[in-house]
Order: structure tokens, then sequence, then C-alpha cells
């Protein structure tokens, strides 16, 4: 496949598309068409409008979770939302910490921040901010935040370890993050793997849960728990546009290798050990 260079250039592109496009037009152009990269989305987003601070402008559909529900976030705290596209978790975790916290979304399409940035603006929120840049070098000092959330996006970055790495360096001592995400527990068909619309549809790039939850254990996190795992099962007709008939049918027949997964972890308290990187 690509460099990682090129894949970033793919994934800003169609968010880039996806932000920019109405999202009434988006739904009903995407939806069954078979020819959008939200088409994945629709399948795996969870029901955002009951909770609180929900702004219907920033719901994109392209979520794979509900990070916030795990994240433990106080008034006062300061969250960072990863991949914050339209803002859509940004507002949420803004309704947890109230006037006296801060949330910062960070995203490396320009068209999402300026979504998220308009959507803010809106709301009257002068303590919702929203940096562009990439996640894996985020644009942020150390030892700041309190929690970090992040909802379907690590799955698209090249390199997940240095996302790990950086959510270490950026917490504070003690702090922890919530992150959902796309998984596998086994192989996927080259197909799909390699198709350029699941890729940006969060399944072609997402790795092994293993390895996922080795690279959080690797970066020095503690009580590493999985929250939520859920089972994505990708509908036919979405299938056939990757794979010939008797290919679903082999796909289908093998147990379901793609999850959505809410995973929580721990900034160590006392910080201070070489190999973790974070002191
Ligand atoms: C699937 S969307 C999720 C958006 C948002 N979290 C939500 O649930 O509505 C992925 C987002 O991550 C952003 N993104 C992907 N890779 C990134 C990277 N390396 N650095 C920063 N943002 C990235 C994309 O621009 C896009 O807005």
């Amino acid at each position: 496949m690509e460099n990682e260079e090129q894949i970033k250039e793919m994934v800003k592109q169609k968010y880039s598309e996806i932000a920019l496009q109405d999202k009434e037009l988006n739904q009903s152009s995407c939806c069954g068409s078979g020819t959008c990269s939200t088409e994945v989305y629709n399948i795996m987003s969870d029901d955002y409008t009951h909770l609180e601070g929900y702004d219907p402008n920033a719901d994109l559909g392209l979520g794979c979770g509900l990070p916030t529900q795990f994240a433990k976030i106080k008034k006062g705290d300061v969250v960072v939302d990863l991949g914050s596209g339209a803002g859509n978790d940004c507002f949420i975790a803004r309704a947890e910490t109230g006037d006296t916290g801060k949330v910062i979304g960070i995203d490396f399409t320009p068209a999402m921040i300026e979504k998220a940035r308009v959507n803010a603006e809106k709301l009257g929120f002068n303590n919702v901010e929203f940096r562009q840049g990439d996640i894996e070098k985020m644009p942020m000092t150390a030892n700041v935040a309190d929690v970090v959330v992040s909802n379907c996006v690590l799955n698209l970055v090249p390199n997940k370890k240095a996302v790990f790495h950086e959510i270490m360096r950026v917490l504070k001592n003690g702090g922890h993050f919530s992150i959902s995400d796309i998984v596998l527990t086994g192989s996927l068909p080259e197909k799909i793997q390699s198709a350029a619309e699941m890729y940006a549809g969060c399944v072609a790039s997402a790795i092994d849960k293993s390895e996922y939850l080795g690279y959080i254990k690797e970066a020095g996190f503690k009580n590493i728990t999985l929250q939520k795992e859920k089972p994505i099962i990708v509908p036919d007709d979405i299938l056939k546009d990757y794979l010939s008939e008797e290919e679903i049918k082999i796909y289908k027949s093998h147990p379901t290798v793609i999850f959505s997964i809410t995973v929580y972890a721990e900034k160590p308290a006392e910080c201070c050990s070489p190999k973790s990187g974070c002191c």
C-alpha cells in the first residue's frame, strides 16, 4: 500500500469531503450507494442524541462508540479529544467539564477544524478550542490533560504506537484516557484491506486487538480496561462492492473479525520511569 504520508493525505482528503458536504446530502448520497466512506460508519456509530451537550451539527455519524461514557470527566477538567471532527465528543465533554474546565479538539483536516470552530461559536463556548495538527505529534505541551478521549480515529493513523506515547506525554500524572476504536481479531480479505473507501471508513487499517492493547501497555499505561466490545457485522450490500459472491460466502463462514472497542487506561500517578518516556 501507500507510504504513511500518502495514507494521511488520503485520509485528510476523505474527511475534507465529508466535512464540506451538507449533512443531509451526505447521508442520502452515501447510505446504500456504496460509493462513499461514510457507508461503514452507518453500521458502527452509536446513538449520541440522549447525551447532555449533544449538538446535531457536530454529529456527522463518524464515531464507533461513546468514549465519554467511560471517561470519568469531572468539573474543571482539561479534556483533549483526538481527531475531533466537527466537535461531537468535545461538546459532550464540555457539558461535563462545565465553565471552569477546558476542552481541546485536535484534527489534521482543516475543513473539520473550521466546521468545529463554527459549531463552538454558535454554541457560545469560549473554553472549547480546536487545534489543527497530527495526533502522532500533538500540538500540546506535556502534562496538561486530565483526560484524553478519542472516537474512531487511531485506526486511521499509520503510527499508532506514536499516538499512545503522545497521549502519555500530554496527560498529567494520574490522568487517564477513554478511546473508542476499531480493532480486528483475525485477518481481513486482502480486497477489503486495500480498498481506499474501506480504509477511510475505519476498517482496512485497523490492527489486531492484542497488538493495539500491547502498544498501550508498552507506552507505560496502567489499569488498562476494555470497557466495551461490539462486533461489527458488515452488510452484504457493502461487501459486494469489494468481494465476489463466493468470497462473501467464505468471509461470512468465518467468525466476526471486526470489533468496536472502548478502552480505558491510566498514566501512573508517579510517572518517572525513563522507559515510559513520560518524565
Ligand atoms: C472517523 S472521523 C471521527 C471524527 C470524530 N471523532 C467523531 O466521532 O465525529 C476521524 C477524524 O480523525 C481525523 N484524523 C485522522 N487521522 C488523524 C491524524 N493523524 N491526526 C489528526 N487527526 C486525524 C480526521 O480528519 C477525521 O476528522
